[in-house]
């Protein structure tokens, strides 16, 4: 029995491909694994907390010596940090936002991108910094307005989504990462309808994968 984290970080419901197409992954995930558990963050509507200067000095205290301010300024990033270790797989929908990610989607990351927690630093050791998240497997179904974002892509070098979110969750030891990618949106009508069949056909594919199903044990 595997647990499943959905993070959603567009703000559009029904018009949201990412959303549409991370509700395709879950549903075919849940049709052949029933056991597994589901879990869903909506950053596109309710969007974590900015990093404060009060969470800052919290962050880089030691838990013992934390004031009650302390705690409560680090209460949604402990919060978001355990539902990351209890999750197997994730499945991240992303709409590409300026070339990167959402401001939602970013400021998650800060939440769970946490010293002592979810990666270790020594400034004394000869590599200062380990990764403390491992045994996960994540999925990202990215959205885009135009297309060819894609690694090797014509638009590859201006896709600042993939290689971030490649370097932020590596950092934590999250190095299994799929990338599906929906594009066409800003042109729609048959150009949209063919990216968003060979994105399905892919999240169909990934989610009866031998690997996909290793994961779930
Ligand atoms: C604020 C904003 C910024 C966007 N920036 C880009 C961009 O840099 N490149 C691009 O191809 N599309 C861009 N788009 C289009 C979205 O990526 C596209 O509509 C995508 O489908 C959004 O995901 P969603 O359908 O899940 O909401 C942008 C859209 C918005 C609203």
């Amino acid at each position: 029995m595997a647990q499943l984290l959905r993070l959603d970080a567009s703000p559009r419901r029904s018009r949201s491909h990412t959303r549409t197409l991370a509700g395709e992954f879950v549903a075919r995930w849940s049709a052949s694994r029933p056991d597994d558990t589901v879990i869903r963050r909506d950053l596109g509507h309710e969007p974590p907390p900015h990093v404060t200067e009060e969470w800052i000095a919290a962050a880089f205290t030691t838990p013992g010596e934390r004031t009650p301010r302390m705690r409560e300024a680090l209460a949604y990033s402990d919060q978001v940090v355990d539902e990351l270790f209890a999750a197997d797989v994730l499945v991240l929908a992303v709409p590409m936002y300026n070339f990167g990610v959402p401001a939602m989607l970013k400021a998650y990351i800060d939440q769970i991108v946490r010293v002592g927690r979810t990666f270790a630093f020594d400034p004394e050791a000869a590599a200062p910094y380990t990764p403390l998240v491992s045994g996960k497997r994540a999925f990202v179904i990215v959205g885009t307005g135009d297309a060819g974002y894609e690694m090797g892509g014509p638009l590859a070098s201006m896709n600042h989504v993939e290689p971030y979110l490649r370097t932020a969750l590596g950092f934590l030891g999250i190095d299994d990462v799929e990338f599906v990618y929906t594009g066409n949106d800003e042109f729609g009508g048959e150009r949209l309808q063919r990216s968003l069949e060979r994105a399905r056909n892919r999240v169909a594919e990934l989610t009866t994968e031998r690997k996909a199903v290793d994961v779930a044990g």
